[in-house]
């Protein structure tokens, strides 16, 4: 009976010994990957976030940081594309999807070849090249920075906004494609995973919905 009862405790001890062990390296792991210790390596000037996601299609990762006392919110959106092409990242204050969306893109400088980021306001559903111009949104920009890293082939966007009306659920939309007008990136391809790249996403919790 005594040693059963000191062999259950051992078992129940032991146990509690495994799941500590496996939350503790769970959110070991999470820190890494939001370090930046990613497909695409660390990101240029230290910088780190405290959360990140998967988003669901084109091959893209958003990492950030919120910051109650000012309301703004520090992002990195990374994702897989070739140097030749474009890749966006948007809030949409206004609604689901497209229309509405105060994006970042991110492309090839048609002069220099060099990775650079415009801000712009996506008005309608029949987009013409005359919308796409680097412009304010209505939100502020405090930061807008895009680099190409050749070690796999990823676009990062390096964005920091004041979150719309403070709100920590916002619709954001994403995006990637190869074609320009103008040296501007335009138009993107109508497949399902181009045509399903939006998503509301929690930023306290990481939610996506
Ligand atoms: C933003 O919202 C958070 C949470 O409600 C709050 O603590 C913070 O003071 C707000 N920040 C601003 C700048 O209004």
């Amino acid at each position: 009976m005594r040693v059963r009862s000191v062999m259950s405790k051992l078992t129940i001890f032991l146990l509690l010994l495994f799941c500590l062990q496996k939350q503790q390296l769970q959110s070991q792991s999470q820190e890494i990957i939001c370090a930046g210790e990613v497909a695409g390596g660390p990101f240029s000037g230290g910088r780190s976030y405290s959360s990140c996601i998967p988003l669901p299609y084109l091959d893209a990762i958003l990492f950030w940081t919120y910051y109650p006392s000012s309301a703004a919110l520090d992002v990195a959106y990374r994702a897989r594309q070739s140097p030749a092409g474009w890749v966006a990242w948007a809030i949409n204050p206004t609604g689901r999807g497209m229309v509405g969306a105060n994006a970042f893109l991110a492309f090839p400088d048609a002069a220099t070849g060099a990775a650079t980021v415009i801000t712009t306001q996506l008005p309608r559903h029949n987009l013409q090249p005359s919308d796409i111009r680097d412009e304010a949104l209505t939100f502020a920009v405090y930061v807008r920075e895009a680099e190409y890293s050749a070690d796999g082939g990823y676009y990062t966007i390096y964005a920091t906004v004041e979150l719309p009306g403070n709100r920590t659920t916002q619709n954001t939309v994403w995006q990637a494609s190869t074609t320009f007008a103008g040296g501007l990136p335009f138009n993107h391809p109508f497949d399902r995973d181009h045509l399903s790249s939006f998503a509301s996403l929690d930023f306290l919790t990481g939610e996506l919905a």
